[in-house]
């Protein structure tokens, strides 16, 4: 018998298969990176070690995808789909604060914290409107070592291409490398936290909106029928829920809400 290759050869062996089927150039990640994916794809799949899920990659073609998209899984921007946060901005939180004194957001898969501080930046200006309100958000990620970036906050002046210079120079520090950090006036509205969606019960009670955006496209129909419900009974009376652009609610959950704007993936808790 052929003798098992060790982890580490398995690990190589499986890094070229994915360069070849996935057409990721695994090199152009950090190593730690890659691996920490695959861990994370063969928790999910029930693979054991890098050569069973080796085998298994080369003979489930569906899974090609799904690790693609797990190598893929933080990517996230400002502003992400624009014309979501405008609706944010224009109806559902001034909505919200003429309603409510105190209002609690919950950006949920938040990533490196930009779609968090886009939302501060919104409740932040709409607060100035509302003298006698206040407002939190939470966000949180089960990735641990991207929340460090996301409280960090600082970023490439690329990645603040959808902002506005207002925002910019309202809203960010110009630092000497050239790099762009949150200010504290909304670092102080936003309390990151790790957080599985899995397993975890929510952060807070009678929430008044859940952002939870281009996170559950790798979770199971069921896995994401369970969380609206979570969703649901954690958002207060009327509260908002908006998904991803490219996510829909299931036929099991979708009797929840009513959507308020349907193309933006908006929905009202009923
Ligand atoms: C593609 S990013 C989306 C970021 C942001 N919501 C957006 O739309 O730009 C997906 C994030 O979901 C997080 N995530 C994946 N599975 C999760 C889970 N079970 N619980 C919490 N966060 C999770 C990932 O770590 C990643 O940061």
């Amino acid at each position: 018998m052929p003798p098992t290759p060790s982890e580490e050869e398995a690990f190589l062996a499986l890094e070229q298969t994915i360069e070849r089927l996935a057409d990721i150039r695994c090199s152009c990640y950090k190593p730690d990176y890659i691996r920490r994916r695959i861990l994370s794809r063969m928790r999910v799949t029930r693979q054991e070690s890098f050569c069973q899920y080796h085998d298994f990659l080369r003979t489930h073609p569906a899974e090609i995808d799904d690790l693609k998209n797990a190598l893929t899984i933080n990517v996230t921007s400002f502003y992400r789909d624009p014309e979501v946060f405008r609706v944010l901005e224009n109806e559902v939180i001034p909505d919200l604060l003429s309603r409510k004194r105190r209002i609690h957001l919950w950006c949920a898969g938040c990533s490196s914290g930009e779609e968090a501080y886009s939302l501060a930046m919104i409740l932040y200006d709409l607060l100035l409107l509302y003298p006698d309100a206040s407002g939190l958000i939470y966000a949180s990620d089960i990735d641990e070592e991207i929340l460090v970036r996301a409280k960090t906050g600082i970023y490439e002046e690329k990645s603040l291409e959808n902002l506005t210079s207002s925002q910019i120079r309202r809203h960010f520090t110009r630092l000497e490398n050239g790099r762009f950090e949150v200010q504290p006036h909304l670092k102080s509205l936003v309390r990151f936290r790790k957080h599985d969606l899995m397993t975890d019960a929510p952060v807070a009670r009678f929430l008044d909106m859940i952002t939870c955006r281009n996170v559950t496209i790798y979770f199971t129909e069921s896995q994401k029928n369970d969380l609206t419900h979570v969703f649901h009974a954690a958002l207060g009376s009327e509260g908002f829920y908006v998904t991803g652009k490219t996510e829909y609610l299931g036929r099991e959950v979708e009797k929840l809400f009513s959507p308020l704007h349907l193309g933006e993936k908006i929905y009202r808790k009923k």
